[in-house]
């Protein structure tokens, strides 16, 4: 065994598999686009007291997970960002940005850390996309939003998603709620975990996220959120939901919804893929109207978002078969040099065929001809062009198409002629 290894919940992505993430990476920044999204890029590690007021220091996300640090003995704790939206908002507040334009709509691809036991689909390093529109979170925001996540789904061809929504109320709403939810906890204190005791007082909205198997009873039989929603609450709900219907999407509303996060109000959804096993869930998100007043903005910043996790995402895409197409893409021509004597010449010509646009391999560690052709095969390559000292001194060269096994004597500028058209057919990929 080697002596040293990755550091558990963290992996390597070899070159097959950074194809299909490129894939996905490029569906995604074409689809912002279409929506009128426009990358940011920001920090991996931000001051740890901007998730401690953005998420909420009674999320498992702030109490349990969080890589913190300390920089140097008297400096401030810095925390590696354990998701986007916090990052975003902090940015667009410090740069002002909404004083330029009164509505940003934002999208990211990013590294994220979370201290989770790491199992399938759970990692301590991980990526996700996401989006958040920032100024505006109108039920036309929230539809906006929600419909480009689905239609990332809908384009990668991912099937059997499903998409849960709930409506988490408006501040009044809540305090009632919490209200409410305290009354009914209360009398059970001492079946209560340590966590729900504390958040019983803090927070008792957490409970309801808790995974403890002894909990889940009782946190059925609490009271709905939803049931102390107000009309302007209801209505707004009801109009994202008409957005969503008019456009085809499904949807099921579960009033047990409450997500992880603390910064979200009124829609909040998530979406999950029965292919994943215990961590189902492939994306999430909702309203933040008042994440920027909570780090410190003096005007109110209304906010919408999402995030996918890619890991999860690409792992669905696997169990669905959705990366066939992708996996047989190859190098359209591999130069075969007849004997390691041409060896220089056939260089030329792979860089010639490369300046021209072509994708070209060449074997570098001087092997036989029979195993130049066998990696060929091996990589897939629809062409093979021969370099013998018959082409060298003709200067026409044998070119073997690998799919139909044909073979034609060419000069160079008919081979860059045909395997330009060739290529044009099926453009590179990266
Ligand atoms: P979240 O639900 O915490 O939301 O994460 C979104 C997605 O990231 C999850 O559905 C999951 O696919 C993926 N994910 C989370 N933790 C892990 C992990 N440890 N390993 C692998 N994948 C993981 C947020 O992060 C919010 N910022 C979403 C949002 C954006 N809300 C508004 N705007």
């Amino acid at each position: 065994m080697p002596q040293y290894q990755a550091v558990k919940g963290t992996r390597d992505i070899f070159p097959d598999e950074a194809a299909r993430w490129k894939f996905v990476e490029g569906m995604v920044h074409v689809l912002a686009s279409l929506y009128g999204f426009s990358e940011i890029r920001t920090p991996v590690f931000e001051y740890t007291e901007l998730f401690q007021r953005g998420i909420g220091s009674t999320t498992d996300i702030v109490g349990k997970e969080m890589f913190s640090f300390l920089p140097d003995p008297k400096g401030r704790s810095l925390t590696l960002r354990p998701e986007m939206t916090a990052g975003v908002m902090r940015a667009a507040l410090q740069n002002n940005l909404l004083s330029s334009a009164p509505v940003h709509k934002l999208y990211y691809i990013g590294e994220l850390f979370r201290k989770e036991r790491p199992q399938a689909g759970r990692q301590r390093q991980f990526s996700q996309f996401g989006a958040e529109l920032l100024g505006v979170s109108s039920p036309a925001a929230v539809a906006e939003v929600i419909t480009l996540m689905m239609q990332v789904f809908e384009s990668l061809d991912l099937h059997g998603l499903k998409l849960r929504i709930n409506s988490l109320g408006d501040t009044d709403d809540r305090i009632r709620y919490r209200e409410a939810l305290q009354g009914y906890f209360s009398p059970f204190r001492d079946i209560l975990d340590d966590s729900s005791k504390e958040r019983l007082e803090k927070n008792p909205l957490r409970i309801l996220d808790s995974k403890n198997p002894a909990l889940q009873e009782l946190i059925a039989g609490a009271p709905r959120l939803y049931d102390y929603l107000n009309d302007a609450s209801l209505q707004d709900f009801e109009k994202v939901l008409f957005y969503l219907r008019e456009r085809g999407i499904a949807y099921e509303i579960d009033y047990r919804l409450v997500r992880g996060l603390d910064y979200y109000c009124n829609t909040a959804f998530e979406v999950t893929s029965s292919e994943l096993g215990a961590q189902d869930a492939i994306g999430g998100g909702g309203r933040y109207d008042g994440l920027a007043r909570e780090l410190g903005s003096s005007a109110d910043v209304p906010a919408v978002g999402f995030a996918v996790g890619m890991e999860r995402l690409l792992m669905t895409m696997e169990k669905q078969g959705l990366f066939a197409a992708l996996d047989s893409r190859a190098p359209l021509v591999y130069v075969v040099v007849q004997q390691q004597d041409l060896f220089d010449h056939g260089m030329q010509i792979a860089w010639q065929l490369r300046h021209a646009g072509i994708k070209t391999e060449i074997d570098l560690a001087a092997r036989s001809m029979k195993a130049q052709m066998r990696e060929a095969n091996k990589i897939n390559a629809s062409f093979a062009l021969f370099i013998g000292s018959m082409e060298q001194t003709t200067g026409f060269y044998s070119l073997k198409n690998l799919i139909t096994s044909e073979q034609t004597l060419l000069s160079l500028e008919a081979v860059l002629e045909l395997l330009q058209e060739s290529a044009a057919k099926e453009p590179l990929k990266l």
